[in-house]
């Protein structure tokens, strides 16, 4: 049905009686279903789509790049395979599982919500969109691509792929960065939803924003099946659209690294349960900038008690990382200390990366201590 009402509606289409949205959107049904089936990416989430996976994966997928993700994901569905899993492991192994795929709190709200799925839904994700929008970490987004990947629910599913795709194909000049456009696509979407494979349409709308309607950069019309019926490839407006509100810029924060060295050991300590970056492990530093001097008797004042001293410091590398908010512009200093004051942990240099789970922040650090720069 859905490829003659295609074929209908193109006939339809002329300058003098354009289709409406929902026809429009309706009429993308059948050759978004075709295209997708022909050129999906084969994707380990796609492959075996259990409620489970499905959730793994589009939590990891919300800032994370899909070639980024697989190796993550291969190895935390192993790891926990299931929500008991998930709900019982301890915060360390947890964070060493999301390690370098930042946004920690993802992870945090997953684990969260697996406690409440084994206490109030046997252990199972819940196949209303209502019910998978109560649990932490859940949006709209993710609620429909659960519902509609997982269980065949006709639930629209937006993330940023599709806003670019809708914004073109509806010539909707709006910012897309704000809640009222993607309200608007969720609605629109909502009417319009086939009666069979959600899971596909909504992923195919996903498949053409990565693949041909992408971000920066010319979009590949020649190849995506609705060019005829999208109004930004007819009017030559795919440089304009989508508008995005230029972002405010980011806070710049000035910090002081400091690698405490005894021996073969290094300081460790943990960051505080709330905030940036929370509950991970660090090396220590200090808000603003430091000199060589001040970082050293800062150390001493700061950290050591009767006994401890810092011997000697040397510089380190600058480094900047940049998170979404927020830019930390690092100034690094070795310290050279006879024992690692006892406000942080001595950790043996090779086990920073195998056991604790520091922010990829420090990268540069621990590339240097380790003698790679
Ligand atoms: N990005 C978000 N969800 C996705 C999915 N299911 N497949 C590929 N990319 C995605
Ligand atoms: Fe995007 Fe071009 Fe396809 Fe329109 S025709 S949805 S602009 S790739």
């Amino acid at each position: 049905m859905s490829e003659n009402l295609y074929h209908k509606l193109q006939v339809l289409e002329s300058e003098e009686h354009p289709l409406d949205r929902t026809s429009r959107l309706t009429a993308i049904q059948g050759p978004l279903l075709d295209w997708y089936r022909k050129h999906a990416r084969i994707l380990p989430w796609r492959e075996e789509p259990s409620p489970y996976r499905v959730w793994i994966s589009e939590i990891m997928l919300q800032q994370t790049r899909v070639e980024a993700v697989k190796p993550y994901f291969a190895r935390f569905v192993e790891a926990l395979p299931d929500a008991e899993a998930l709900a019982a492991v301890p915060d360390d192994r947890l964070l060493k599982l999301w390690e370098g795929l930042g946004y920690y709190s993802r992870a945090k709200n997953l684990k969260k919500a697996a406690g409440i799925l084994v206490n109030e839904y046997g252990g199972r994700l819940p196949d209303t969109k209502e019910e998978l929008l109560s649990l932490p970490g859940i949006g709209n987004y993710t609620a429909g691509a659960i519902a509609s990947i997982a269980y065949g629910k006709p639930e629209p599913a937006v993330d940023g792929n599709v806003l670019r795709v809708l914004a073109r194909l509806l010539a909707c000049r709006d910012d897309i960065s704000g809640q009222a456009v993607k309200r608007r696509f969720e609605s629109d979407l909502s009417a319009v939803m086939p009666k069979e494979d959600c899971g596909a349409f909504n992923q195919g709308l996903i498949e053409i924003g990565a693949l041909l309607c992408i971000p920066g950069g010319e979009p590949r019309c020649g190849e995506c099946p609705l060019r005829s019926l999208c109004l930004a490839a007819r009017n030559g407006l795919t440089g304009e659209i989508p508008f995005k509100a230029p972002k405010k810029p980011r806070r710049i924060e000035e910090r002081t690294i400091l690698l405490i060295e005894a021996g073969d050991r290094i300081a460790l300590r943990k960051r505080p349960e709330k905030g940036l970056l929370a509950s991970m492990y660090e090396f220590p530093g200090l808000e603003g900038k430091y000199s060589q001097e001040e970082a050293l008797a800062a150390a001493e004042a700061l950290f050591c008690s009767e006994g401890e001293n810092i011997r000697s410091a040397a510089s380190a590398p600058d480094a900047v990382h940049i998170f979404s908010h927020v830019e930390w512009h690092m100034t690094g200093y070795r310290l050279e200390a006879d024992r690692i004051p006892a406000c942080f942990l001595a950790v043996p240099r090779r086990e920073i990366s195998k056991k604790y789970a520091l922010p990829s922040a420090f990268d540069r650090y621990i590339k240097f201590i380790n003698g790679k720069s």
